[in-house]
């Protein structure tokens, strides 16, 4: 049997599976194009239970993409705090800004050019708000996949995805949004990662190649991961009068425009240079290609050095967007 074939005789069985065992998430209420858009944005890189109370509140703040349009940047960053890759802030606002003059696109291509929108993304809202045989094909979905068919291709390699994508396209249901969805809930529910997928619990569970050998552990295959770069980093929480010094970050890379406590590279700077150190602390933080290692010290700052802005803890908290790479030094902001 074909790839294609053996997915075609898979799509019954999951579509019945999802409508018994889809959990109940908060963007699954309706399909209204905006609210997809959103969720499927902040699901990036991001996992389900740490996104739905962002996603609530966000949608509370910014009911309508017009509300969003018209917000500043800072409201926005202010709103995605802690959520990490802060770039899709920023897109949503440049893209919220282009929907509310011309609609909500349409058609793949239309929302494939918005910014932040790539083609699984695309793929993702054209499928569950429209219904439309656009795959989305990300990191859980290739699982599920090279284990249906026992693929032992790399699945850090373009073309694997290509390939899949090409399958999917052909099986795709005109339960298009289902599908998709149902996909996704298969790899994040039943054929999770390593070596313990809940094959007994599995629509799939007569049909999985990798199942039937007895080899779901061989799978997915990939290649070995580039190591992350280590920086060592010495974090500066300067106290005077209840105040804490800040600097934003570059306009562009990492973090880019939020705002830190002073940081600079290990031994760089000394402590004693800001005034006398009353704790000190490590922490790390991982991003995808970089981890900081850090030495945050509390410092009684010897005056308000002029290099900074200085603000109070409410201030931080209401105005300041402070990624959480700097959770471990939040404490300090409350008992100094
Ligand atoms: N991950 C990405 N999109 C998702 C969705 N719509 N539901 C659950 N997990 C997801």
């Amino acid at each position: 049997m074909s790839n294609i074939e053996l997915l075609k005789n898979a799509v019954p069985p999951l579509l019945g599976w999802y409508r018994n065992h889809k959990r109940d998430l908060p963007w699954r209420e309706n399909r209204d194009p905006y609210r997809v858009w959103i969720s499927e944005i902040m699901l990036q890189q991001t996992r389900v239970e740490a996104v739905k109370q962002y996603y609530l509140r966000f949608l509370k703040q910014f009911p309508t993409v017009r509300a969003l349009a018209d917000a500043d940047i800072s409201e926005v960053l202010k709103a995605w705090e802690g959520l990490g890759y802060y770039s899709r802030a920023r897109n949503l606002h440049a893209a919220a800004r282009i929907v509310a003059e011309q609609g909500f696109p349409e058609t793949p291509e239309g929302v494939r050019a918005l910014p932040g929108v790539g083609d699984y993304t695309a793929g993702a809202i054209c499928s569950i708000a429209y219904d439309l045989p656009c795959p989305a094909v990300d990191g859980n979905v290739l699982r599920v996949l090279t284990r249906l068919f026992a693929d032992e291709s790399n699945i850090d390699d373009g073309r694997t995805k290509a390939a899949f994508a090409a399958a999917l396209k052909e099986a795709y249901p005109p339960q298009a949004g289902d599908f998709c969805q149902a996909l996704m809930e298969l790899g994040a529910i039943v054929c999770v990662p390593n070596a313990a997928p809940l094959c007994e619990k599995c629509p799939w569970e007569k049909l999985c190649r990798a199942h039937l050998a007895g080899e779901t552990e061989k799978y997915p295959v990939r290649a070995e991961k580039r190591a992350r770069k280590v920086e060592e980093l010495a974090v500066f929480v300067l106290e005077k009068e209840g105040r804490f010094a800040l600097e934003q970050r570059g306009k562009s890379g990492l973090l880019a425009g939020l705002w830190q406590f002073p940081l600079a590279e290990a031994g760089a700077l000394r402590p004693e240079a800001f005034g006398d150190t009353v704790a000190t602390k490590r922490a790390k933080h991982i991003f995808t290609h970089i981890e900081w290692r850090m030495t945050g010290y509390l410092i009684r700052a010897r005056e308000f050095f002029p290099a900074y802005v200085w603000a109070d803890a409410e201030e931080i908290a209401a105005s300041f967007a402070l990624p959480s790479a700097f959770k471990a030094f939040f404490s300090w902001l409350g008992n100094s």
